[in-house]
């Protein structure tokens, strides 16, 4: 699996920084639309996002159709010079199809039937809603096909959102052809669900049910396969909407808006495969003082997405959201530290949700790029000076952030794995540990890629897979020749444990990986909550520190002991062990230790790997380079400090002052 979009698909390609956002003009009168578009202009708008939510604008009664509203603002767009990424509806059924098709209507995990008067009211696998979504699909795109405004079409929007599991009976039915196509025989799908376990054989496809909320936990494997089937109900979804669009234009790229790093409920490995384009939304966790890691994160993950080609930023916010607890307002910079970091990871647009602050509905209270205070307001004024700084970055458009050498395993399947209950500890999680592990590189000033399990590694020197649960032999195969080749691998605790189907992998954990880490756990020993353990040094690589949530009673089988356990569950375990392994070196760590001791780890597995470290970079200081084709660097340096730092470059010393970003562009 590639997880990027086909070089032979139609480019996105405006020539420079996409800069805009979602634009809902029929929730204004018309006379406010001239005013939108000299107001995009003043800001160096050169993208809107039109139509997300305007199925019931555009076909107010069933087969009927409106498109006069649509027709004169595409118009003005395009007289203002302002390109159009055109939505289908899809994300909003209106009211009448409500009404007319009760049964399309989404069901919850408990039996609750979903009301509408919101947004995404649809069941992924109803025939009535793939008809009527594909009706108003071909409407739009046979009447806009070819339109010079529109440069890119915009499916949906973020799917998996609010419905990413539906268990009405329509969906178990197509759950049904979905493991009948998987499976093929009932024979199969006991053996891989191992049903023997509670008596849950079943005789025929037609006995098995979605994992809805039942006396105790769903079988794993059901509830993995599940995930699986809902994630590519609405993938069938994507592709019934993409193929009418191609079919009417086939130049024009495609794409639709992930919420990579935010939600889990799509392998977008899979996804990205179908779009033309990867673009994503972005969201702080506003509460958050170190939200800015997880934008990194969530910015490499949407490049690593991409193959490490330019993405689109396809919503951020200009300050406050409106659906976190707490909605904390962006300070003074921060709006520009957030996209400056976005492009900085290979973004080539830098979009918000949205354009006008609704007067009116539940988004009232999120920020947009015209606040509802109006023009005369530091906000807007801030809207427009990113506008004016993007527009002078033209020549960043199309460069790739300069290719880490360091890569972080990423799989949906072994968080969904991870989250299906009765595991050995509720302190185990896929993304607990991708980002302790991404934390702390980020700290060490290290970018990364993220991979899927089985692609191709040749490219990098240190691969990590914390908490990869769900290990096939195939993918156990990559990383074990990969290693064997030269590569450094470390591993956490409860990665290698399962196959594809929650089946363990006997012998001893972690089973997939034992013989290139060198180890055997006999059992696993968690920790209690806010129990610590500590570490005693075997090695000069790494002092002695401390630890939490995990240990293994853990057996060295070729691999040498860096850390032990000096007290807790484990007291004389290894802790985290290193082994030579082929012409490579593979590192176990069997426990969750303290930041300082992982800092002190992850150092010794870079320089095994010989992965330079950044050395004279001030602490909290983003440093990302991009190149062009031609050799034109950009370094892109944020200063998340509330103090100026002094950045050393080549001839001259460099200042960033607090909060602020400077990008250094090197021609050669
Ligand atoms: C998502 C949606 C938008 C809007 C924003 C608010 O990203 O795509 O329509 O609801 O959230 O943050």
């Amino acid at each position: 699996m590639s997880g990027q979009p086909r070089s032979d698909r139609p480019r996105f390609d405006l020539g420079s920084i996409a800069y805009g956002g979602d634009y809902n003009p029929e929730q204004w009168p018309e006379e406010v639309w001239p005013q939108d578009v000299a107001l995009m202009r003043e800001a160096g708008v050169n993208l809107v996002s039109l139509g997300i939510f305007s199925w019931a604008r555009l076909e107010p009664q069933p087969g009927v159709f409106d498109f006069g509203w649509l027709d004169r603002i595409i118009a003005l767009l395009h007289e203002g010079g302002i390109s159009i990424d055109l939505a289908t509806p899809t994300a909003a059924p209106p009211a009448w199809f409500q009404k007319a098709h009760p049964q399309v209507r989404p069901v919850a995990v408990d039996g609750t039937v979903l009301g509408y008067g919101a947004r995404q009211t649809y069941c992924p696998s109803s025939p009535e809603y793939a008809e009527a979504a594909a009706r108003i699909t071909a409407e739009l795109a046979r009447r806009y096909a070819g339109h010079p405004a529109v440069v890119l079409w915009h499916i949906h929007n973020e799917y998996g959102c609010h419905i990413s599991r539906c268990y009405c009976e329509q969906s178990v039915a197509a759950f049904r052809v979905w493991l009948e196509e998987r499976y093929k025989t009932v024979e199969g799908l006991n053996a891989a669900w191992g049903t023997a376990f509670w008596g849950q054989l079943y005789g025929s496809f037609d006995e098995v049910d979605a994992p809805r909320t039942a006396p105790a936990a769903c079988n794993p494997a059901q509830q993995v396969d599940f995930r699986r089937f809902s994630s590519d109900a609405l993938l069938e979804c994507y592709r019934r909407e993409r193929d009418i669009v191609r079919a009417a234009d086939p130049v024009v790229p495609i794409t639709t808006n992930f919420m990579a790093g935010l939600t889990d409920n799509l392998d977008l490995w899979r996804w990205a495969e179908e779009v033309d384009v990867v673009a994503t939304d972005h969201y702080l966790t506003a509460e958050r003082s170190d939200n800015h890691i997880g934008l990194s994160l969530a910015a490499d993950l949407t490049r690593s997405l991409a193959g490490g080609g330019p993405w689109l930023l396809m919503e951020h916010s200009t300050s406050a959201v409106n659906w976190q607890g707490r909605n904390i307002a962006k300070r003074p910079g921060e709006m520009a530290r957030n996209s400056m970091a976005h492009l900085a990871r290979g973004a080539d647009g830098i979009m918000f949700f949205q354009w006008r602050q609704s007067r009116s509905g539940t988004e009232k209270f999120h920020s947009a790029m015209v606040p509802h205070a109006g023009t005369d307001t530091r906000h807007w004024r801030d809207v427009v000076a990113l506008g004016t700084r993007l527009g002078k970055l033209d020549e960043v458009c199309g460069s790739r952030v300069q290719a880490p050498q360091v890569a972080l395993v990423w799989d949906w399947e072994s968080r969904w794995g991870l989250d299906c209950g009765n595991k050995p500890s509720t302190d185990l999680g896929f993304r607990e540990r991708i980002d302790a592990y991404y934390e702390r590189l980020w700290h060490l000033g290290v970018t990364v890629d993220f991979v899927h399990p089985g692609a191709d590694l040749s490219g990098y020197r240190l691969v990590l897979a914390p908490s990869l649960y769900h290990t096939r032999a195939a993918w156990a195969e990559n990383l074990r020749a990969w290693v064997r080749g030269g590569g450094t691998l470390v591993s956490s605790y409860f990665t290698g444990v399962v196959d594809e189907n929650e089946a363990v992998h006997l012998g001893g954990y972690p089973g997939a990986l034992r013989d290139i880490l060198g180890v055997r756990a006999e059992e696993f020993l968690p920790l209690r909550s806010g129990q610590k353990t500590r570490l005693a040094s075997e090695s000069a690589a790494v002092p002695g520190g401390s630890a939490s949530r995990w240990a293994e009673d853990l057996h060295l089988d070729g691999a040498a002991a860096v850390l032990r356990h000096a007290d807790g569950p484990a007291a004389g375990c290894p802790a985290v062990t290193r082994h030579g392994f082929g012409e490579g070196t593979a590192w176990y760590v069997a426990t969750a230790p303290e930041a300082g001791t992982l800092t002190a780890i992850l150092r010794a597995a870079c320089a095994d790997a010989g992965v330079a470290l950044p050395v004279g970079r001030p602490e909290g200081l983003e440093a990302v380079r991009r190149v062009a084709e031609g050799g034109a660097e950009f370094d892109f340096l944020i200063n998340h400090n509330d103090r100026d730092v002094t950045v050393p470059l080549a001839g001259s010393d460099l200042v960033v002052p607090a909060g602020r970003v400077r990008v250094v562009v090197r021609t050669s």
